[in-house]
């Protein structure tokens, strides 16, 4: 089939590489030239294990085209694909200003009746606004035809979007249109087992199934975040309770990991933007805002189990191993990480990290600290080590699951390990002479509650 992706990002990249990996041909279309150019090269603009090597496979077999040519790529496309950004808004909501953009090109340039898809994540409603603006333009143009707007969100994870892509759990096509229906059915075909997996619906049911999915996630991580706090008030481990409920099937095991919150571009941003179009109606949406609110709360847990166990951080030199929002990517957008660093450095502690990817996105960050030698990004990370009061570890990426715990004993000043990802185990480490502090975990005997007068 001959496709077209607009937007070279993170979706618009795996959506095209993964078709044309399929044996469909794929144009991919961006505005910046720079970016078009490395691409042009075989260089992904993004951190995706995989990508690089998917697109030189298929630049070099000819299925992969790059351009800055929005009208040449859909000159004879099928399918076209919008992948470009609906970034937060001042008041929350996604700006979808550049899907519109794109929606009104198409329509002025296009010469053939085609299957325009919305890929990106947008609120519902979205869909029918590009079909407008294009049913708009082919009045205008006085064409016969009319295109077809299909809803297609991704559910894609960083660090495993390719997999994601190819392997998915499920397909959701929102149209009420057959022979869209049946055009996308077979685009999609070779990535699913069996046709189960093709959930079609209406488009506004598929721009709300991407955001009540992430939501529901987002809701389990702050679920379980709030239950390990309650752990850690009563003297339980967490990780006991989390293996005790997921074993029940309408649980499941996925998702209810306790740690220092959860970042990246999806989960803070479509909360928002949920919330955004509830207030649109005047809805309240109280579990949600408490999901955010416990969030950001979350977030603070490394901070305040420092300064419980240290006092005053003032002058203290401060181990960080991770700095991504997960592992697996250079990401840190909204990560735990920001919210740590923010506050050391602003308090007066000097911080020594490591991070395999997400080094240089947090050098941009934080350019002063770096440069005043307040904030060392360190190449090993055992370096980040020396002399420091204790080790806080933010991304579980699988190199610091099982460190050298004789090395981190030696090289700390404290042997103070704050595990914001609960790595380790806290007898292991107790037998290694190192304080272990896990979320929801408290090594302590339980402390005596707060008793109210009963009236
Ligand atoms: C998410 C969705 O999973 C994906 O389907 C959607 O398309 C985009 O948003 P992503 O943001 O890449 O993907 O990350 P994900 O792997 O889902 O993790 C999100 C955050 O939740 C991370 O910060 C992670 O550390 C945190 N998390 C995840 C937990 O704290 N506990 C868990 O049990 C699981």
């Amino acid at each position: 089939m001959q496709i077209t992706v607009i937007g070279c990002g993170y979706v618009g990249l795996v959506t095209a590489t993964c078709f044309a990996e399929m044996g469909n041909r794929v144009s991919c279309v961006d505005t910046s030239t720079q970016r078009i150019n490395a691409l042009q090269r075989g260089e992904a603009p993004i951190f995706e294990p995989g990508i690089e090597a998917l697109i030189t496979t298929n630049l070099r077999a000819g299925r992969l085209a790059f351009s800055t040519d929005t009208a040449g790529a859909c000159s004879r496309a099928e399918v076209i694909f919008i992948a470009v950004g609906t970034p937060s808004a001042a008041d929350g909501s996604a700006d979808i200003s550049q899907i519109v953009a794109v929606a009104s090109e198409l329509g002025r340039t296009l010469d053939q009746p085609a299957i325009v898809v919305c890929k990106s994540t947008a609120p519902v409603g979205t869909a029918c606004r590009v079909q407008s603006v294009l049913d708009h333009q082919c009045q205008r143009r006085q064409v016969a035809w009319q295109h077809r707007v299909v809803s297609n969100p991704e559910f894609l994870k960083e660090g495993a979007a390719i997999d994601d892509f190819m392997r998915p759990d499920r397909v959701v096509l929102g149209t009420d249109d057959a022979d869209a229906e049946r055009v996308m059915r077979a685009l999609y075909e070779p990535f699913v087992r069996n046709h189960d997996r093709i959930l079609c619906m209406s488009r506004r049911a598929a721009e709300m199934t991407k955001y009540a999915a992430n939501t529901f996630l987002a809701t389990r991580i702050s679920f379980i975040n709030e239950i390990a706090s309650l752990c850690e008030q009563l003297g339980v481990d967490v990780e006991e309770v989390r293996k005790g409920i997921g074993s029940d099937q309408r649980i499941g095991h996925h998702f209810i990991y306790a740690g220092c919150g959860y970042g990246g571009s999806c989960f803070p941003k479509d909360i928002r933007a949920m919330l955004q179009m509830a207030a649109q109606y005047d809805m309240p949406m109280p579990i949600l805002h408490s999901v955010e609110a416990r969030n950001q709360q979350q977030k603070t847990w490394p901070l305040r189990m420092l300064k419980r166990e240290l006092g005053n951080l003032h002058g203290r030199t401060l181990a960080i191993w991770g700095l991504a929002f997960k592992p697996g990517t250079d990401d840190i957008r909204d990560a735990p990480s920001l919210v740590l660093l923010d506050a050391l450095l602003a308090g007066g502690s000097s911080v020594q990290a490591f991070d395999p990817a997400a080094s240089d996105n947090i050098a941009q960050r934080y350019p002063e600290a770096v440069k005043e030698g307040q904030l060392k990004l360190l190449q090993d990370p055992y370096a980040a080590l020396n002399n420091a009061d204790a080790l806080v570890l933010l991304t579980e990426w699988k190199q610091f699951r099982q460190p050298d715990f004789h090395l981190v004993a030696q090289r700390l000043r404290t042997p103070l390990v704050i595990d914001g990802r609960n790595q380790y185990d806290p007898q292991t480490m107790a037998s290694l002479g190192l304080r272990h502090v896990g979320v929801g975990r408290q090594v302590a005997p339980p402390a005596a509650p707060v008793l109210r007068e009963v009236v």
